[in-house]
Formats: structure tokens, C-alpha cells, sequence
């Protein structure tokens, strides 16, 4: 449904001697089946929208080709838009209209008729429970609501193809549950094939079939997201020692555990907390446990946690997907020329 390669995109960015080059994508291969949810993974600035652009036919590829639903993205733009659906990160400009009438029209440009138009419309706004909004204008609506009609405006043409540029973004958690729902059913339902970019890594793991983590404009990794946990070394198990004189007997035994006798490598300790990460962790804290009473050791508390797709992304990048999140995105053009 999707097939990209060698995909470059660079921005010019600054004036005269200060002009600077941003290579927002570098080289995207990409392969997306029929009916595939793909998810598309990773901190700001990575690249994410500049690639969904390109694919959309929204922006021409610098390098590089792609062919959406078997047509060329530079010589087949007309035919890639007539069979596709996207939702941009910003959403979508609304004339003043009536939020039905702007839906209905936007249905008719893709050759829907009205009565068409209108009835699929009415379905949406009540899926995405927008009732009672369809004679309200889009900029008297409320954020969330406003994002959800831009997922309505994405979808009304019943496209077979879906892209959402993190389309819950804004969205209150019964409101994200919702449009959660929808996706899936867009794949269920219709057989639809939907890549979606999200920082929610709940999201990803929810609705994707597969992960696909960008960073700095590469693709570093592209699996469903249990494989990606499985490269994750281990599960992190969190001790919490109840007297000081004990956390370093603690963290001898609990190294043990990751390098056999006499290594703590990999041991951290922070207060009365010791940490470290272990394969199958389930099957050996037993004797951990066995372990730690016979030396005397005794436990406040004892935390087993599975490894997360940002350990994931922090063991791929050596940046947390979180932190990197907070902070600005990297490049921010001050003023673009080109
Ligand atoms: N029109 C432009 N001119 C110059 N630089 C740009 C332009 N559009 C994007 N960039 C830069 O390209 C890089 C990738 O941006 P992009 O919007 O694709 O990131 P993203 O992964 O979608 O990030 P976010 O999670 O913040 O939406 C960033 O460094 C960004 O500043
Ligand atoms: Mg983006």
C-alpha cells in the first residue's frame, strides 16, 4: 500500500552566509501493507510529518521515491490524493461554514454525492460523538472537538488508505478511548490500511501492528512492539531495602543475579533503592528473594517492571522519547527561504 525508498527531504533555512541546511528526512525506506496499522514513532523534529507530507504529495520529495496506493507521489499526485485520507498535524482550514456543510462539501470534492455526503457525515459525527455540532462553525468549537472534525473531514470519503498526523493529540481520555475504537474498527470494518504518528507509546501499543521509530530523519526501527521490548535487556526489578547498612549487601546479591557471583555492573542504587535490569525476571526473583533473607536482607518493597517502548527508543537512541519530548524540537528554522 505504501512503498518508499531512498525518501530525503532538506530545508533550506537562515539568509546569506547563515543559510543552513536541515535534512529533515535522510533516506526513508518504508513498506506498509493492505490493512496494516502501522505506527510512526519519535521525538519531535524527528521527521515524522515531513515524511507524511511527501507521501501525502503535500511536499515533493528532495531524493528518492514513493508509490501510495500504487500510484507515484510526484507523477500520479491526483490519483495518490483521489485514494487516500489525511488528517495534518494542524488540521484541516475551514471556511466559515457550518461544520456539516464544511464536511459535506469536502465529501462532494472527493465525488460523493450530497445525499451520500450527508448521511456518512451524520455517521461520523455521531461515532465521534460530535451530535448536535453539525450547524456549529469549526472555530467555535472546542479544541477537542474541532480535532476530532478534522479526523471526520479525513474520513468521509471512506478512504482505503488512512494517514493521521497524531490525531489525539488535545483529545480528553474518553475522547482518545473513542477515536481509539474507530481506528481499529477503520481496519475491521472497511479493511482499511491506516499509518498513524503518535508520542503516546500506550497508543502504539494499542492500535499498531507494527512500530516504526524515526530519529533525526532514520529509520532506526520497524517491528511489532513485543519484539521491540524483547531487544530490551530485561526487565527492571526495583528493590527497596529497608535499612541503609543493607543496600549494598542487597545490590551484591542482585548483581549477582546479572553477571553471577561478585559483579555490580549494572547495579544502580539510589537511596534505599536498588535497581538493575535482568532477563525473565519472573522466574528468578524467587531465589532473589530466598536469597536476600538469608543474608539478612529485608525488603520494603519489591518492583518488577516491564521493559516500555521509550526504554525501547532510549536503548536505540540513548535519549529518552520522553525527555526529548519536553524538550524544543532541534533545528527550529528561525525563517524559511526555501
Ligand atoms: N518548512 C520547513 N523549513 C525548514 N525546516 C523544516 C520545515 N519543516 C520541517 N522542518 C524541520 O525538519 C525537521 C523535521 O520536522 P518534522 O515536522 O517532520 O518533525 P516531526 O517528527 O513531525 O516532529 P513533531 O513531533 O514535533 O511533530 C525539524 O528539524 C524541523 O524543524
Ligand atoms: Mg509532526
Amino acid at each position: 500500500m505504501i512503498q518508499a525508498r531512498g525518501l530525503v527531504q532538506t530545508f533550506h533555512t537562515g539568509r546569506g552566509k547563515n543559510t543552513k541546511e536541515v535534512r529533515a528526512v535522510d533516506g526513508v525506506d518504508l513498506d506498509v501493507h493492505e490493512g496494516e496499522v502501522v505506527g510512526f514513532l519519535g521525538p519531535n523534529g524527528a521527521g515524522k510529518t515531513t515524511t507524511l507530507r511527501m507521501l501525502t504529495t503535500l511536499l515533493r520529495p528532495t531524493a528518492g521515491t514513493a508509490t501510495v496506493a500504487g500510484h507515484d507521489v510526484v507523477t500520479e499526485s491526483v490519483q495518490v490524493r483521489r485514494s487516500i485520507g489525511y488528517v495534518s498535524q494542524v488540521g484541516a482550514t475551514f471556511s466559515g461554514a457550518y461544520a456539516g456543510d464544511e464536511v459535506v462539501d469536502h465529501g462532494m470534492l472527493y465525488g460523493m454525492s450530497r445525499a451520500d455526503a450527508v448521511r456518512r457525515g451524520q455517521e461520523l459525527f455521531a461515532q465521534l460523538q460530535l451530535d448536535g455540532l453539525w450547524k456549529r462553525m469549526p472555530k467555535n468549537m472546542s479544541g477537542g472537538q474541532k480535532r476530532r472534525l478534522d479526523v471526520v473531514m479525513g474520513l468521509i470519503h471512506d478512504p482505503r488508505l488512512v494517514f493521521l498526523d497524531e490525531p489525539t493529540t488535545g483529545l480528553d481520555p474518553q475522547a482518545r478511548a473513542n477515536l481509539w475504537e474507530h481506528i481499529q474498527g477503520l481496519r475491521t470494518r472497511l479493511g482499511a490500511t491506516v499509518f498513524l504518528t503518535t508520542h503516546y507509546l500506550d497508543e502504539a501499543d494499542v492500535l499498531a501492528d507494527r512500530i516504526v521509530i524515526i530519529d533525526q530523519g532514520r529509520i532506526v526501527a520497524s517491528d511489532t512492539s513485543d519484539n521491540l521490548k524483547a531487544q530490551v535487556a530485561g526487565d527492571l526489578v526495583d528493590l527497596e531495602v529497608a535499612a541503609d547498612d543493607q543496600v549494598a549487601v542487597a545490590a551484591a546479591r542482585l548483581g549477582a543475579l546479572v553477571h553471577g557471583a561478585g559483579g555490580v555492573d549494572g547495579v544502580e542504587t539510589d537511596g534505599h533503592h536498588v535497581r538493575a535490569r535482568v532477563q525473565r525476571a519472573g522466574r528468578v526473583v524467587p531465589g532473589l528473594l530466598r536469597d536476600l533473607d538469608n543474608a539478612g536482607v529485608e525488603l520494603d518493597s519489591i518492583e518488577v517492571i516491564r521493559p516500555t517502548l521509550d526504554d525501547v527508543f532510549l536503548s536505540l537512541t540513548g535519549r529518552s522519547l520522553r525527555d526529548a519530548d519536553s524538550a524544543d524540537a532541534p533545528n527550529q528554522p528561525e525563517e524559511v527561504l526555501a
